[in-house]
């Protein structure tokens, strides 16, 4: 298959790309800074001779969006809402205008479109929408702002010779370099691997095989359209998450912290504890209902096979 890959530069783009490329197929990713074979410019709100690309081809994967992991000025809020935005606009209008469109289109969306809760989990027929729940900072409504609007960008695309599925994408654990497992890993090694704010929020996360798994199950399986979580099936708590990033690694102890202990680690880490402190309960209803099978539905489980594959890489043995 010819896939197209915008914002396939990124953690997430590298790893598809190789999977799929691996697979046989033929990827283009679409990057303001291409640099190699297989890269073409755009510039994210614009058509241009990228779309040329488009068509033809037979997948379109959107990755397309500014970083999340930063402090949630009003200025990088918007960036984070107009880049993703517009990028999705500009990819339906090349969608729209190809003489022969992809015949699908999945769109990265994200698990933090559901409210921060604790009582249950947050499927695609059940869940709740978040951005109007009580007793968290105002300021996160707009992440769920920010999600809603990527998504109703795609709903809207005038594409309708193209499925469309939009991937509720919780955190995605992979050993690669710059991932949140390396992060995470390095706070525990630091001993800074305890709870924070009591450590009751829970953690939603995807190990990267089964993200490319589930990637090309949606790719196969035709009769699946609309939002899509991808998340294994056992969310835990950070608590119990960073547990098992400890005993994956051989960490004894890791330090609890309080809310403002944790506020000031994400101001020097030029992050927002958003990303810490919501409680993300996203399962996979409709992956599980549709029959997919997780490689690793469980933690730790997953974070030993992580922390195998890196010590592997780390050793020159064969990690994957
Ligand atoms: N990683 C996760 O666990 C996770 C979980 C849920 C959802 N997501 C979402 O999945 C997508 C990919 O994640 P990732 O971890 O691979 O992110 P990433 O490493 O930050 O990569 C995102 C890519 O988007 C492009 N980009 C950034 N700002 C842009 C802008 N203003 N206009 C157009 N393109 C821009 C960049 O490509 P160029 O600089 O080459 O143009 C970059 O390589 C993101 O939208 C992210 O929010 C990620």
């Amino acid at each position: 298959m010819r896939i197209v890959i915008p914002g396939g530069t990124g953690h997430l783009g590298v790893i598809l790309n190789r999977a799929l490329t691996d697979a046989g197929h033929e990827v283009t990713v679409l990057t303001r800074r291409p640099t190699r074979p297989g890269e073409l410019r755009w510039d994210g709100r614009t058509l241009g001779d990228w779309a040329e690309a488009v068509d033809g081809s037979d997948v379109m994967i959107n990755l397309a969006g500014r970083t999340v992991d930063c402090r949630y000025t009003p200025a990088n809020l918007r960036e984070m809402m107009d880049s993703r935005v517009e990028s999705t606009r500009v990819v339906g209008e090349a969608i729209a205008a190809a003489a022969r469109p992809p015949r699908l289109w999945l769109q990265m969306s994200t698990a933090t479109v559901y409210a921060h809760r604790f009582d249950a989990p947050n499927d695609e027929a059940t869940g709740r929408i978040g951005g109007t729940e009580p007793g968290v900072p105002a300021y996160w409504s707009t992440s769920v702002e920010i999600a809603k609007a990527w998504e109703r960008t795609q709903r809207q695309a005038a594409t309708p010779g193209t499925r469309k599925v939009a991937l509720r994408t919780s955190m995605v654990m992979s050993p690669e370099r710059g991932g949140a497992f390396e992060m995470l890993l390095r706070l525990a090694r630091l001993g800074l691997g305890g709870p924070v704010a009591g450590g009751g929020q829970y953690v939603s996360w995807i190990h990267d095989t089964d993200l490319v798994r589930a990637v090309e199950f949606l790719i196969a399986r035709e009769d699946v359209a609309g939002p899509v979580n991808l998340a294994a099936p056992h969310p835990v708590t950070y608590r119990e998450f960073m547990r098992g990033v400890r005993t994956a690694w051989g960490i004894p102890i890791g330090l609890p912290a309080t809310r403002w202990m944790a506020e000031i680690g994400a101001f020097a880490l030029r992050s927002d504890t958003e990303l810490l402190l919501k409680s993300r309960r996203v399962t996979p209803g409709r992956l599980l209902a549709e029959g997919f099978a997780f490689t690793h539905p469980s933690w730790p489980e997953a974070a030993a096979d992580l922390v195998r594959t890196i010590r592997a890489d780390r050793t020159g043995h064969a990690g994957r």
